[in-house]
């Protein structure tokens, strides 16, 4: 096909060969399947285009944005008073949030396409595939037996715990942003349908967002609700609290048992800061001590 304008930058720079076909318009972004070289090996990848802020449909900026980091304080500044300059680098933030949590995910096994390249505004990355090498599914696309589910669910949710290991929350994850790849067996082995997790430009920092429990909270319901519709005992489970109050008292990691269950309590008890208060508790009753020992030793 003929090329769109904001590729021509990349197929100047000999990033992208051709570009195939147009996979996808979506709120925030174009999707092209291309062909590109790299070594001498030519490969389909998949372009998103981002489209300007003014062409979106902002999914709660703010939330979003809050707490992103800004390299330097100049940037922070100018997108603080709204500037031109200031919403140029607020606008490349956003495109390059995306890019940023791929590498991180991907560093921290979770499964994401690989990213390529981040050039003018569009991310070169691998394209996930279906069994006949198309591009893969959406699982909203799709439908599942109740073992499926119940096998796919537990899997993306062992992967949102990854992520919050990882200290990302995706804060958009659906059926809709979830793709279901297949990994071809190793020896003749049969293959596999795997959910591959995309669409990450509002991927919040766990630790300094104040809406990381909200969009988490949001993001496991959605999954429960999506896979419920096939396997419906999985509605009446609860991870999304079970997860973020392991990870707030500091007790998730990727080998936790979960068990889908969550006993809300009158207040809930921040076991981390609790821990802290114990411990600080006793470091001043130690140094209570010491100074007793040294201003009067034989009373302590
Ligand atoms: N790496 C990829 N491999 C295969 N298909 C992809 C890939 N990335 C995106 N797609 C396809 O393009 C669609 C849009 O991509 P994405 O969700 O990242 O953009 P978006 O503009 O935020 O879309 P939406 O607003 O619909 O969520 C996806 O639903 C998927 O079908
Ligand atoms: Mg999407």
């Amino acid at each position: 096909m003929k090329p769109p304008p904001r590729l021509q930058s990349l197929i100047d720079e000999g990033l992208i060969d051709t570009v195939v076909r147009q996979l996808m318009s979506g709120k925030e972004a174009m999707v092209f399947v291309v062909r590109c070289t790299q070594n001498g090996i030519s490969e389909t990848r998949c372009a998103k285009i981002y489209k300007e802020a003014t062409h979106r449909s902002f999914r709660q900026a703010v939330d979003y944005t809050e707490n992103r980091k800004v390299k330097n304080s100049r940037t922070a500044r100018a997108i603080g008073r709204g500037s031109k300059f200031g919403r140029q680098q607020q606008e490349a933030a956003w495109q390059s949030a995306e890019v940023d949590a791929l590498y991180r995910l991907a560093g921290a096994g979770v499964r994401v396409p690989q990213p390529y390249n981040f050039h003018d505004g569009v991310l070169l990355m691998e394209l996930v595939t279906d069994a006949h090498g198309d591009a893969a599914p959406r699982l909203n696309d799709v439908s599942f037996t109740p073992e499926q589910a119940r096998t796919q669910h537990g899997t993306l949710v062992a992967e949102v715990v990854r992520m919050l290991c990882a200290g990302v929350v995706h804060g958009d994850l659906s059926e809709f942003n979830i793709l279901l790849a297949h990994t071809h067996g190793a020896d003749g082995a049969p293959g596999m349908d795997v959910p591959v997790i995309i669409d990450l430009p509002q991927a919040v920092d766990a630790a300094g967002n104040n809406h990381a429990q909200r969009m988490l909270l949001r993001d496991v319901a959605n999954l429960r609700d999506f896979f419920g519709q096939f396997a419906p005992e999985l509605l009446t489970t609860d991870y999304g609290p079970e997860i973020w109050s392991l990870y707030q008292s500091g007790l998730l990691s990727i080998e936790t048992a979960l068990t889908g269950r969550y006993v809300r309590t009158q207040a809930d008890v921040d076991v981390g800061s609790l821990m802290r208060e114990i411990d600080d508790a006793r470091a001043e009753e130690a140094a209570r001590r010491l100074r007793m020992q040294t201003s009067a030793p034989g009373l302590a």
